[in-house]
């Protein structure tokens, strides 16, 4: 496999093979998270900075994570405490930020494209980590990632995604891989939550019961109340009435059915903690496979696998196994 991109700024796009190349690559680096000594030198003497101008726990964490199990140096900005505060655009923060010869920016940022402007006008790779409403591209491939552990495969399955489905990133970039690689998804809200474009992607309810009926996966968002402008439901204790996903819900799903969500949870809103600590659910797994996913990703682009044909990339493959070698003795 040739992954010839050089930036990811979201999987709208991608084609099947991609796809399955990154989960197979993020595949095989879980194995170093689960050693004694969890490092490789993979990717010495690279640079990952990490700009993040919206709050997260789960994307900066893992990133920093494998960044540094990859033994990248790690850097990052939290855009509360940059000079963003005084007045800098996101263009001359980038700049000042590529003069310092990074290898990978990884961005965060509340307005969508703003990833996509930096791919253009500096030489690192760019990973979109949250572009507003937009994409996610490394949720997305860390949910594909759990599925396909879970279930063996992905063509074929029901997928329910359920919740505020128009101001979500992590949506629209399930719905894009999810359809490359044959699964069927559903999205399920209320009508003004329920981007009218997406309609002609996905079957649509704004009844939770037909959305879960039967499925094989049930995805929930919150609600993303910092990207509402204006009133989209009656209140929260209403929303929750008819959105609060609960065991008897389930019920009416697969009987081996798993509950995913990318995390924060809003506990009794969109999932009730019966469901959210239940046997179905695999969140915490999901958070598990983020770091696989991001060293994969980070790999990729930081080693220039992302171009090589078979010929060199079996040294750097055969490098990551003396490394594992070395490690385990
Ligand atoms: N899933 C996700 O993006 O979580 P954070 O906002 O905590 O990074």
């Amino acid at each position: 496999m040739n992954f010839s991109r050089r930036h990811l700024l979201g999987l709208e796009g991608f084609n099947r093979e991609e796809i399955l190349f990154l989960l197979d690559t993020a595949a095989s680096f879980k194995e170093i998270s689960e050693r004694e000594i969890k490092k490789v030198p993979t990717l010495r003497g690279k640079t990952v900075v990490a700009a993040f101008f919206e709050p997260s726990t789960r994307t900066r964490i893992s990133f920093e994570i494998a960044a540094k199990r990859m033994s990248a140096d790690f850097v990052s900005l939290s855009g509360s405490t940059s000079s963003a505060t005084k007045g800098e655009t996101l263009l001359d923060t980038a700049r000042n930020l590529a003069a310092m010869q990074p290898d990978i920016l990884v961005l965060r940022h509340p307005s969508a494209g703003a990833p996509h402007l930096l791919a253009q006008c500096l030489e690192c790779s760019v990973v979109n980590a949250g572009d507003g409403c937009h994409e996610h591209p490394t949720q997305a491939l860390l949910d594909l990632l759990t599925i396909r552990e879970q279930k063996g495969r992905i063509e074929g399955l029901v997928v329910a995604i359920v919740g505020d489905i128009l101001h979500s990133r992590v949506a629209r970039s399930n719905l894009y891989a999810l359809r490359t690689l044959g699964a069927e998804v559903r999205l399920v809200g209320p009508r003004t939550l329920l981007p009218p474009e997406c309609a002609a992607l996905a079957f649509t309810t704004t009844d939770l019961r037909e959305g879960v009926a039967g499925a094989d996966v049930v995805m929930l968002l919150r609600l993303q109340r910092e990207r509402q402008v204006g009133n989209f439901i009656p209140s929260v204790d209403e929303y929750a009435r008819y959105y609060c996903l609960t065991e008897a819900h389930l019920r009416l799903a697969k009987p081996d059915v798993i509950v995913m969500h990318p995390g924060p949870l809003n506990r009794g809103i969109e999932i009730s903690s019966e469901v959210a600590d239940g046997p179905y659910s695999v969140i915490l797994d999901q958070v598990a496979n983020g770091v696989a996913v991001r060293m994969a990703v980070l790999y990729l682009l930081g080693t220039g696998a992302r171009r090589a044909d078979a010929e060199t990339e079996r040294p750097q493959l055969a490098a990551i196994g003396r490394a594992r070698r070395r490690a385990s003795r």
